[in-house]
C-alpha cells in the first residue's frame, strides 16, 4: 500500500481543530473534573494532544478495543484491556480515532456506562457517518470525511502508519 499526497488532513489542521473541541469540551465541562477514556492504540496521539490542550482537572487512562483486521471488519468487538480507574461517579470522556460502522463506540461506551459514571461523552477524531450501522453519535467530532481508508496520526493499516503527524488517504501498489 502506498500513502496518497497531499495529506488529506494536514497536521496544522489537525491541531487547530484540537484547540477547537478543546474549547468547546472545557465550556461543556464547566468545574467537572474529566476522566480520559483513550481508546488504544488508535487515538494514541489525538488524545495525547487534546489532553494538553485542556488546562482543567483532568485524569487519563485507556482501553483497548480490537475489531479490524487490514480493512476488513471482523464484526465482534474485542475489549482487550479494560480500565483500572474506579468510575463510579466520574464525568468519563471517551476519546476514539474514528467512527466508522459505529460498533467499537457502542461497545466501549455500554461497558463504561455499566460502571456507573455520572457522565460518558464521546470524542471521536474522525467521523465517517456514510458507514454507520450502530445507532451511535459522537458528542464532538473533529472531522467528518468521505467512506475512505485513512491511515496517520494513530490510525493504522496493519498496524503501519500509525506515526505520520497529518491523516492520509492509502492506495494499493
Ligand atoms: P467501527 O467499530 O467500525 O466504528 O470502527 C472503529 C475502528 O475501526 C477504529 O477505531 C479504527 O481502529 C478502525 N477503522 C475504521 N476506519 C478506519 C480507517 O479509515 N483507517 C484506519 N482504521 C479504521
Ligand atoms: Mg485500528
Amino acid at each position: 500500500m502506498r500513502l496518497i499526497d497531499p495529506p488529506l488532513i494536514t497536521s496544522e489542521a489537525i491541531q487547530q481543530r484540537i484547540m477547537e473541541l478543546a474549547e468547546t469540551i472545557a465550556s461543556d465541562y464547566g468545574a467537572d473534573p474529566i476522566l480520559m477514556i483513550v481508546v488504544m492504540k488508535g487515538s494514541l496521539f489525538f488524545a495525547a494532544d487534546l489532553a494538553r490542550a485542556l488546562h482543567r482537572a483532568l485524569s487519563l487512562d485507556y482501553i483497548r478495543a480490537k475489531s479490524y483486521a487490514g480493512t476488513e471488519r471482523t464484526g465482534a468487538v474485542h475489549l482487550l484491556h479494560l480500565p483500572e480507574t474506579d468510575l463510579a461517579g466520574q464525568h468519563v470522556l471517551v476519546v476514539e480515532d474514528i467512527l466508522d460502522t459505529g460498533h467499537t463506540a457502542v461497545a466501549v461506551c455500554d461497558y463504561l456506562r455499566s460502571q456507573g459514571p455520572a457522565s460518558v461523552r464521546l470524542c471521536t477524531l474522525l467521523d465517517k457517518p456514510s458507514r454507520r450501522q450502530a445507532g451511535v453519535e459522537a458528542d464532538y467530532a473533529g472531522f467528518v470525511i468521505e467512506d475512505h481508508f485513512v491511515v496517520g496520526y494513530g490510525l493504522d493499516f496493519n498496524e503501519g502508519w500509525r506515526h505520520l503527524r497529518a491523516i492520509h488517504r492509502l492506495e494499493e501498489g
